[in-house]
C-alpha cells in the first residue's frame, strides 16, 4: 500500500467514525426531545386537570365569587355571581370590574354609597373587609373581601357574596318572639301582683281575727308562706320586665358598704338557718361607701347569698366578704356547695338558665342572677362567677365603683 492509499484509508475510517457518532448523538437528542415533549404533555394535562378542579370548586360553593386583579380587571368569577346580581353576559365578558360595579350598584337604593364603599376597600387595601348589604329588592347579602396573594405577593382581591336573607328573617322573627314573651311575662306579673297582695292581706287578717284552732293557724301559716314565695317570684318577673324595657329606676344615695352587707345577711337569715348553714361576714373598712340604690344592691347581695344557701347541702359554710381593690368596692360570696361547671360560668347569668344535674333540686325561675347582673351593670359595676367545677363550691365577685361625689 502506498503512502497516499494509507492516508485515504485513515481519512475514510475517521469519517466513518464521525458519521456514526453524529448518528448516535442525533438519536440521543431525538430521544431527549421526545422525553421532554412527553413530560410537557403530562404537565399540561396535570395543569388542565387542576384548573378544571379549581373551576369545579368555584362552581360547587353556594357563595357567589368574583376575583379581580390590582388594575380592576376581573380574573375569575363563578356562575352564582352572575345569577345573584343578574349581570348581563356582555358585561361579564368585558372583564371590567368598573362595569360590573355599575351594574351591581343599580340594585341598591343608594348606588353611590355602594360604590364608594368599594373605592374605600380598594384604596385602604384592607387585608379583609366584611359588610352586610341591603338590596332594594329586600335581599340581604353578606360580602366578604380579602386580598389575594400568590407567593407572598398581592395580586388582587377575592369578593365573596352570601345571601343571608333567610337567616336575617329568622333572626328578626326570633327577636320579635322574644320581645312578645317578655311583654307577656311582664303583663302576667302585673296582673298577678294585685290578687296576691289581696290574698296576703286577707290571710294576715285571718291570722289575727280567725278562729284560734291550731290546725287552722297552721294552714294559715302555710298560705302566708306560699303567698310570700309567689310574691317574690312575681316581683322578680316584674324586675326582669323593668330591666328588658329599660324602665328600672334607681334611687341613688351614699351608703356605707357594711350597711348593705348587714341588710343582705338579714334578708337571708331565715333560709340560712333553715338549712343549718353558717354565715361568716368579713366587713370592709367602715369608711368605704357607695353611691347606689341601696335596696337594689341589697337585692344583689341577698340573691347571691340565697343561691349559696340553696345550692349547697345542709350544714354548709357561706362566706361574705367586702374590701376595696383598685378603687373598686369588691363583694365576694363564697360557698362550699355544688359548684358550677366551667362552661356554665358565663351562661348562668342569662335569664332562665339553670344547671340541672342529678340530685340537684331546681326551684325558682332562673332569673336571680340575670337581675343581679343587670343591677350591677346599671351601677357601672361587674359581676363574675368562679368555681373549680362540680362539687367544688362557687364564688361570686361583684365589683362596684366606690362612692365619689355624684355629678348627676
Ligand atoms: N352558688 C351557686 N352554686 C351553684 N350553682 C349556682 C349558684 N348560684 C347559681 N347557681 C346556678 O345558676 C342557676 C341560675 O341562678 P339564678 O339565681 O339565676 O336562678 P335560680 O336560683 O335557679 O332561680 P331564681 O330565679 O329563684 O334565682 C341556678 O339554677 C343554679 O343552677
Ligand atoms: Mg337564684
Amino acid at each position: 500500500m502506498t503512502g497516499d492509499e494509507r492516508e485515504n484509508d485513515l481519512i475514510r475510517s475517521v469519517a466513518l467514525q464521525n458519521a456514526s457518532s453524529i448518528l448516535i448523538a442525533r438519536q440521543r437528542a431525538e430521544q431527549e426531545l421526545l422525553e421532554a415533549k412527553q413530560a410537557l404533555e403530562k404537565k399540561t394535562e396535570e395543569l388542565a386537570q387542576s384548573l378544571s378542579m379549581m373551576r369545579a370548586t368555584l362552581e360547587s360553593t353556594t357563595d357567589a365569587i368574583l376575583v379581580t386583579d390590582e388594575q380592576g380587571v376581573i380574573t375569575d368569577f363563578n356562575e352564582n355571581f352572575v345569577e345573584m346580581w343578574r349581570i348581563p353576559r356582555e358585561i361579564m365578558d368585558s372583564r371590567q370590574h368598573r362595569l360590573v360595579r355599575d351594574a351591581i350598584s343599580q340594585r341598591f337604593e343608594n348606588p353611590k354609597q355602594y360604590d364608594s364603599r368599594i373605592d374605600e376597600i380598594y384604596s385602604a387595601a384592607a387585608p379583609q373587609a366584611s359588610d352586610v348589604l341591603e338590596l332594594a329588592d329586600g335581599r340581604i347579602i353578606e360580602r366578604f373581601s380579602k386580598v389575594q396573594s400568590v407567593e407572598g405577593r398581592i395580586v388582587g382581591r377575592v369578593w365573596t357574596f352570601r345571601d343571608i336573607t333567610e337567616r336575617r328573617l329568622t333572626e328578626k322573627a326570633l327577636i320579635e318572639a322574644d320581645r312578645r314573651k317578655d311583654e307577656f311575662l311582664s303583663v302576667l306579673a302585673h296582673e298577678l301582683r294585685n290578687p296576691l297582695a289581696a290574698v296576703l292581706m286577707a290571710v294576715r287578717l285571718l291570722q289575727r281575727k280567725g278562729p284560734p284552732d291550731p290546725a287552722l293557724q297552721n294552714l294559715r301559716a302555710i298560705i302566708v308562706r306560699q303567698t310570700l314565695l309567689l310574691t317574690k317570684l312575681v316581683d322578680d318577673l316584674l324586675d326582669v320586665g323593668r330591666i328588658t324595657t329599660g324602665k328600672m329606676r334607681l334611687e341613688k344615695k351614699h351608703v356605707a358598704l357594711n350597711t348593705i352587707l348587714k341588710e343582705a345577711a338579714e334578708v337571708c337569715t331565715l333560709l340560712i338557718e333553715r338549712r343549718n348553714h353558717t354565715l361568716s361576714v368579713q366587713f370592709a373598712d367602715p369608711s368605704l361607701s357607695l353611691y347606689v340604690d341601696a335596696a337594689r344592691i341589697v337585692q344583689v347581695v341577698s340573691n347571691l347569698l340565697n343561691n349559696a344557701a340553696k345550692y349547697m347541702n345542709d350544714g354548709g359554710q357561706i362566706e361574705l366578704a367586702a374590701s376595696e381593690e383598685d378603687g373598686n368596692a369588691v363583694i365576694r360570696v363564697r360557698d362550699k356547695g355544688f359548684g358550677i361547671p366551667r362552661e356554665m360560668l358565663d351562661r348562668i347569668f342569662q335569664r332562665f338558665v339553670q344547671i340541672s344535674t342529678p340530685g340537684r333540686s331546681v326551684d325558682g325561675l332562673g332569673i336571680g342572677l340575670s337581675v343581679v347582673k343587670a343591677l350591677v351593670e346599671r351601677h357601672g359595676g361587674t359581676v363574675e362567677a368562679a368555681s373549680e367545677g362540680l362539687g367544688k363550691g362557687s364564688e361570686f365577685i361583684v365589683r362596684l365603683p366606690v362612692s365619689v361625689e355624684p355629678n348627676e
